[in-house]
């Protein structure tokens, strides 16, 4: 196994109110989780742990480094986090200046600097805002500046917390396939929180959480399979696994299909 985070046994409560006992979990290197769950399943809590924002119990390990808080800063330079609402993180005067934050931080030479943020600038499509103040923009345009910063650190692993929420469709859709290219060719690790279980088909695994426990967790094609379980906790498949599961009842195909053009071409043969 080639583990990039490895969470062992956590407890964590808000005061009396507890979210998680004995929660582990391995994510491996390479893996784009989507993340999803009811309401108040504990899925930002996790992220806020991962994060190093909340103080458990038991131990969570990245690359191989128990976090600890003489760490912290070692291992959150390697790790790229966008939350839902981005005016929170926003520190900077201009687009350019929030992009390039964390590199001046990181001591990055500044024609170094200016080549990233603008290269970053130009692959989520931003290149129009750099000069603009991060607080003016829309919400949409603030999630993609917010994206932006976390990917100029490089990062090893990519957090995303309803990141994406305020994105019209076409650009949602564009910023998914950006971050699999770079999740195929980088190896980058990516955990993303969604409500929107259609977002689950970009990923390659899944993890249901459900009152701070693992429901399911695996490849995508075999957490899909979980009709009853997704239905149970009020979650919805989405629509090509539902029609997938139906034709596989009627013996029409043999395995989850995702994608409606091969849909399509097995059933016409
Ligand atoms: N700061 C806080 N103080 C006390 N309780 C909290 C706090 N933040 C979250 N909780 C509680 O912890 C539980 C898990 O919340 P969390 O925000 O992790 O859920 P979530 O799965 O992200 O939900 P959502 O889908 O609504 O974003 C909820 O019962 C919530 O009420
Ligand atoms: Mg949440």
């Amino acid at each position: 196994m080639n583990e990039i985070i490895s969470i062992k046994d956590i407890d964590f409560s808000y005061g009396k109110h507890e979210i998680f006992k004995n929660f582990s979990l391995d994510v491996e290197k390479g893996d784009f989780i989507t993340i999803i769950g009811p309401n108040g399943s504990g899925k930002s809590t996790l992220v806020r742990i991962l994060l190093g924002l909340e103080k458990t119990t038991g131990e969570i390990y990245v690359n191989s480094l128990r976090m600890n808080k003489q760490n912290i800063r070692e291992i959150m330079s390697k790790i790229g986090v966008v939350l839902e609402n981005p005016d929170d993180q926003f520190v900077a005067e201009t687009v350019m200046h929030e992009i390039s934050f964390s590199l001046e931080n990181m001591q990055v030479e500044s024609s170094e600097i200016r080549k990233r943020v603008n290269k970053i600038a130009e692959f989520v499509g931003i290149e129009e805002l750099l000069e603009k103040e991060p607080h003016s923009l829309s919400g949409g345009q603030k999630q993609l500046v917010s994206l932006a910063s976390a990917l100029a650190i490089n990062p090893d692993v990519l957090i995303l917390d309803e990141a994406f929420t305020m994105l019209d469709v076409e650009t949602k859709e564009k910023i998914y396939k950006k971050i699999k290219y770079l999740n195929e060719t980088e190896n980058l690790t990516i955990l993303n929180v969604s409500h929107d279980t259609e977002d689950t088909l970009n990923g390659n695994k899944i993890l249901v959480l459900d009152n701070g426990k693992v429901i399911l967790y695996g490849p995508k094609e075999e957490v899909l399979l979980e009709e009853k379980k997704f239905n149970n906790l009020g979650l919805a498949l989405p629509f090509m696994a539902e029609l997938s599961i139906k034709l596989k009842y009627y013996d029409l195909i043999d395995d989850l299909i995702f994608d409606m053009d091969e849909m399509v071409n097995k059933l016409w043969k």
